[in-house]
């Protein structure tokens, strides 16, 4: 239909990443996707920080399906600052991901399910809510989707006019 659409329909979450780092360049843009989401009354109630390093397995630590993050190049928590809303956070990691397969980095979303313990190993401010983040990396050689389990029919989700 279009190569945007193609790109759409073929995002998939991808658990296994090349071990160099993502580019400056690669990183900076994908960050700039991510601020340039619409958000409710535009309000940006929101805050992008990137982990690396020695410090993705600490931040692995705070989910209970991690591998991702600890095998990630970079992870990108989504941080709702206090009265943002989480349609906001979820439009934002959409973007994160969209754009990174746009310009050929792969990404898993990932739950932080202690996301209390995530706030305070990321020194966020108490309100705040880092529950969701992004793991991003070159795509390996594993890098087809592991768990890929289709999706429900249309005649199953989608309706017409009432419920
Ligand atoms: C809100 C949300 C949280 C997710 N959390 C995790 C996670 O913690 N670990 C993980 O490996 N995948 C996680 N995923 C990825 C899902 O497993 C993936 O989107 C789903 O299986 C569909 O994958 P596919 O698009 O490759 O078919 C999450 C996805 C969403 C939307």
């Amino acid at each position: 239909m279009s190569e945007s659409y193609d790109l759409i329909m073929k995002l998939r979450a991808i658990r296994d990443f090349r071990p160099e780092p993502v580019s400056e360049e690669h990183l900076e843009a994908i960050l700039e996707a991510a601020r340039w989401t619409g958000s409710s009354k535009n309000r940006q109630d929101w805050s992008f920080v990137v982990v690396t390093g020695d410090r993705l397995q600490g931040l692995a630590e705070c989910g209970d399906f991690t591998d991702p993050v600890r095998h990630s190049a970079a992870t990108i928590v989504l941080v709702k600052e206090e009265g943002g809303n989480m349609f906001d956070i979820g439009r934002a990691a959409q973007n994160i991901m969209l754009a990174a397969k746009a310009i050929g980095v792969a990404s898993c979303p990932i739950t932080l399910h202690r996301s209390g313990e995530a706030r305070e190993f990321l020194g966020a401010p108490e309100g705040t809510e880092t529950r969701y983040a992004v793991a991003l990396g070159y795509p390996g050689d594993a890098a087809s989707p592991r768990r890929f389990g289709g999706r429900k029919p249309a005649e199953a989700v989608v309706r017409h006019q009432r419920y």
